[in-house]
């Protein structure tokens, strides 16, 4: 009978223990998610193409597409509008020369980059047709 109610006691403070064990990691739980919350990044970066965080619906409005200008004056002029690193100079013979290698040829470069060209002219954002539109207008100034 006396161990009996040893025993009860030691079962009530093991359902005690374990009780509040359990609420300790729910609240730590609870906490962890508030600190991930708090240190998540301000920004993350959508790959084109990654259709987990809408990469895909930026490549498809991207190929609809904004026109040469828009985009040679976004991403295109710092370089090319002065001519810096030796970049073909808009409005120049500079793109008369280069338009000799066909637009295609041009456009892989400025697909890939070419020695100081960066890949896609830093436009990571800009569909192969924006480009393309970019480049032709680009070429177009030289006449
Ligand atoms: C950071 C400066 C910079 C930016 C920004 C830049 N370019 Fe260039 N680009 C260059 C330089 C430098 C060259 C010359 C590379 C060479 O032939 O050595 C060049 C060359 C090119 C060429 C000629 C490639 C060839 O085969 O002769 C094309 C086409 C081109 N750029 C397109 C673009 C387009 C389109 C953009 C904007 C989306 C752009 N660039 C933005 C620096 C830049």
């Amino acid at each position: 009978m006396r161990v009996l109610s040893v025993n009860k006691f030691v079962s009530a403070l093991c359902a005690l223990g374990l009780g509040a064990v359990l609420a300790t990691s729910v609240q730590a739980a609870t906490d962890n998610d508030k600190i991930i919350e708090r240190i998540k990044p301000v920004g993350s970066v959508c790959v084109v193409g990654d259709d987990s965080c809408g990469g895909a619906a930026a490549a498809s409005t991207g190929s609809a597409g904004r026109s040469g200008e828009d985009v040679y004056t976004t991403s295109c002029a710092a370089c090319h509008g002065t001519g810096v690193l030796d970049a073909p100079k808009f409005g120049t013979s500079d793109w008369t020369d280069r338009s000799a290698k066909g637009i295609e040829t041009l456009l892989t470069h400025a697909i890939d980059g070419i020695n100081a060209m960066p890949p896609r002219g830093t436009c990571a954002s800009c569909s192969d047709d924006e480009l393309k539109s970019a480049i032709e207008h680009m070429i177009d100034s030289a006449k």
